[in-house]
């Protein structure tokens, strides 16, 4: 019987999704998975820091010196020995091929710092987002964890959280406040429910 699953995080940047998975599993509200493995698409990320500070383990797979094949081959390679239950998206800013999600060995669920279906999709990520949500003048935005299909941020919803914009927000505010008050909130508790699932799933 199957009592924990295994998930693999894949980030690229500072890693504060990474960290609230992390707080959250020390705190046991996320209790039907474990983070065996960190993944990051860039050898100088900070997420690997807060990854081997919270005893993980790591390894990388370096988008920029490998090219787009051969770093989905390398993922592949990682995740295909590691064998997780979940691949965890957390700030991880590359779009996989519909061939890499084809052949991946686990469901695979992303966080995205909007309200979807509003800005997402390809051209979409980082900061661009809430440069795009403010210039539209939208008052609410928020952000989404989904799992991952071929059509990019297309998959099935799992969780939202709305976030109020405020008149003075700039980009980078409206950046913090999201990941403050939706992403760090729903990452953990969507990953503990997709965790349940799974490990009923291997049950029946
Ligand atoms: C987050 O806003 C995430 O939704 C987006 O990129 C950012 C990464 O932040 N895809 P971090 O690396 O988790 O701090």
């Amino acid at each position: 019987m199957l009592r924990k699953a295994k998930i693999a995080v894949l980030v690229s940047g500072s890693g504060t999704n990474l960290q609230a998975l992390i707080a959250a599993q020390e705190a046991k509200e996320i209790k039907s998975g474990e983070i065996t493995l960190a993944i990051s698409s860039d050898p100088g990320a900070y997420a690997l820091t807060r990854a081997v500070q919270a005893g993980l383990k790591t390894a990388v797979a370096d988008r920029k010196a490998l090219g787009r094949e051969a770093f989905e081959r390398r993922l592949l390679e990682l995740l295909e020995a590691e064998k997780p239950d979940l691949i965890i998206l957390a700030g991880f800013m590359y779009i996989l091929s519909a061939d890499f999600i084809s052949r991946v060995c686990a469901p695979i669920i992303n966080v995205h710092p909007s309200l979807i279906p509003a800005f997402c999709g390809e051209g979409f990520y980082g900061l661009k987002v809430h440069e795009a949500a403010l210039e539209r003048g939208v008052k609410v935005t928020g952000a989404t964890v989904h799992f991952v299909n071929e059509i990019p941020d297309g998959g099935k919803i799992i969780l939202q959280k709305a976030v109020n914009v405020r008149q003075s927000d700039t980009p980078k505010a409206l950046q913090r406040r999201v990941k403050e008050q939706a992403e760090w909130v729903i990452l953990p508790k969507a990953a503990e429910l997709v965790c349940r699932e799974i490990i009923a799933s291997k049950e029946e």
